[in-house]
């Protein structure tokens, strides 16, 4: 039988080179172990550390892949200045019980003549593709990537980032990965601002306002709850709300159906919706969104 590096890759181990990690991967799953990845680009808060413990329960080898993926950024984002505390991420991740991370060089994930690119259509165009055209598929074409060299049973994402667990849950189906996605829900700060490496770009006045993002997503789910059923009233409440406690600018209020982002207009039983909503405190843009089942 081929010796695989599972043996010589002990556990607490950094793994930089994409080989490698393959190998590692194949050993582990030839020995019957399942795997669960956890996708972040580091900067760990205690949202990405609730995606770890939750593939810790889930599997028998937890990856976290640390990686601040270049093709999701536009050229004017904020990818230079993206936090790294690589070290404090490594022992954050190790201390929840990561078996081992995978943190390539973004040379060895694309290298000269890289030419190729996963776009998930429909899904990728409304919300946040509607300001950010290439994200998605910058976003799908590293996942896609991230799963051929973890080679995971299982993959774990947020529910803070609505729109991009749509978009892989697409791919998955579509490109037959068999992997399932588990989604964990946000973790959110006691003011119900959700966690997010870019809080703490937002000033002392900004932090005290970003918590009208959970505001009105909960008063959206308060109004659904007490009969409402108007799209358009939901969305004008929540928008008169934000500008009435804050100094943000929205980029947009939405509700779409959970599955395939088409917006809706009027609510009906059985609907499974996410609201979501994206606003700009200067230069920090800030998402939030909730999923509401009817
Ligand atoms: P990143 O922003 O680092 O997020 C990694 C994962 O953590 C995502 O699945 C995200 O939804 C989840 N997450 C972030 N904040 C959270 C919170 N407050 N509660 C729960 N989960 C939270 O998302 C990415 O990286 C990248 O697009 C990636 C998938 C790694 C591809 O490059």
């Amino acid at each position: 039988m081929e010796k695989y590096l599972t043996d010589l890759v002990s556990p607490g181990t950094v793994i930089r080179d994409v080989g490698v990690m393959q190998h590692t991967s194949t050993g582990y799953r030839a020995a019957g172990k399942r795997i669960a990845t956890v996708p972040t680009m580091g900067a760990l808060h205690e949202g990405h550390l609730e995606l770890i413990r939750r593939a810790r329960r889930l599997a028998d080898i937890v990856v976290v892949s640390i990686f601040v993926n270049p093709t999701q950024f536009a050229p004017e984002e904020d990818l230079d200045k993206y936090p790294r505390p690589f070290e404090q991420d490594v022992a954050l991740a190790f201390r929840e019980g990561a078996d081992c991370i995978f943190a390539p060089a973004a040379q060895d994930m694309f290298p000269a003549g890289f030419d190729t690119g996963v776009s998930v259509e429909k899904a990728s165009r409304p919300l946040e593709g509607a300001f950010r055209p290439t994200h998605f598929r910058g976003v799908a074409t590293v996942v896609a990537k991230l799963v051929n060299i973890t080679q995971p049973n299982i993959v774990v994402f947020g529910q803070k980032d609505g729109q991009q667990t749509v978009v892989v849950r697409r791919m998955l189906r579509d490109l037959n990965f068999p992997i399932d996605l588990v989604v964990v829900p946000t973790v959110r700060d006691s003011d119900g601002l959700a966690l997010s490496s870019r809080n703490v770009y937002l000033n002392p006045e900004q932090r005290r306002e970003a918590p009208v993002l959970f505001e009105s997503l909960a008063l959206a789910r308060e109004l659904i709850r007490h009969g409402e059923r108007s799209c358009a009233a939901i969305l004008h409440a929540m928008r008169a709300l934000i500008e009435s406690k804050s100094s943000a600018l929205i980029d947009y209020v939405s509700i779409a159906d959970m599955d395939t982002l088409d917006e809706v207009n009027n609510l009906h039983e059985g609907n499974s919706i996410m609201i979501s909503l994206a606003v700009r405190f200067g230069s920090t843009r800030l998402i939030d969104n909730i999923h509401v089942q009817l």
